[in-house]
């Protein structure tokens, strides 16, 4: 078997919040506990030392208990915030350690990402919500609305791409939100528990419905619950 190259490889990633991070950081290596550390420096071990690799097209699941960094995880590859210490690489390029300037492409045009809730603005059309990575990107009006609409149909819903998304459920509006991440193209998405707002019935609809979309548009899929 071929061992593909690493989409996502993260090393000895480390995340410490807080206004001391280098004393924690001392103290978390000579093997203190991160209760021992918060009392000590008062600054939180978000992540301690996770290292991993997702290959391309391929759908990873990180689960762990409330508070064991699960988000703290995916917001550092997007760099919404700065790991303390470690490397992740994309497509081989650390992002740990690159300028805003360049970060800012890298998320435009590598890695989207969907939260939890839907993050949607309420005065924009459900095609504009769509198209909004688009636009940011200066991609021309009718080339973006394209997309938006094409996207819209792979997540079936074409017909309300002219309504708020309050005329929307929350499964549809969950649907919006995936389509936005979906429309720019970038290969690897990053879930934040975008589904757990849903009820029950309709998370399971919207992890099948993943899973159809990642066979098509094999996507590199990070993918983050709760586990219960
Ligand atoms: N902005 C912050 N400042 C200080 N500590 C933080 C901050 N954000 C998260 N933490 C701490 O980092 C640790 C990991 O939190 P994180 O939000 O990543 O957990 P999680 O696995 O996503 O939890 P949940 O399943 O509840 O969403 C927790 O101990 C939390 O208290
Ligand atoms: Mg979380």
């Amino acid at each position: 078997m071929t061992n593909p190259k690493p989409k996502i490889c993260i090393e000895h990633l480390i995340k410490i919040y807080g206004k001391k991070p280098h004393a924690a950081l001392k103290l978390f290596r000579e093997g203190k506990s991160k209760d021992d550390i918060l009392q000590a420096t008062l600054n939180v071990l978000g992540i301690a030392d996770v290292s991993m690799a997702v290959n391309p097209g391929e759908l990873f699941v990180v689960m762990g208990l409330s508070g064991s960094g699960k988000s703290t995880l995916v917001r550092c590859i997007n760099r919404l915030i700065n790991p303390t210490s470690g490397h992740i690489y994309i497509d081989g390029e650390d992002v740990a350690h690159v300028n805003e300037k360049r970060m800012r492409e890298i998320r435009l045009t590598k890695v989207s990402m969907v939260f939890q809730g839907f993050g949607l603005f309420p005065h924009k059309t459900v095609a504009e919500n769509v198209e909004y990575g688009l636009k940011v990107r200066g991609i021309d009006t009718r080339q973006r609305r394209q997309k938006a609409l094409s996207t819209l149909e792979a997540v079936g819903l074409a017909q309300w791409a002219d309504y708020l998304p309050d005329s929307l459920s929350g499964g549809m509006q969950q649907r919006v939100g995936l389509a936005r991440a979906l429309a720019t193209d970038a290969e690897i998405l990053l879930m934040d528990e975008p589904f757990s707002a849903l009820d029950p019935m309709i998370r399971r609809e919207m992890q099948d419905e993943l899973l159809r979309l990642q066979k098509e548009l094999h996507k590199t899929i990070m993918f983050k619950r709760v586990s219960s």
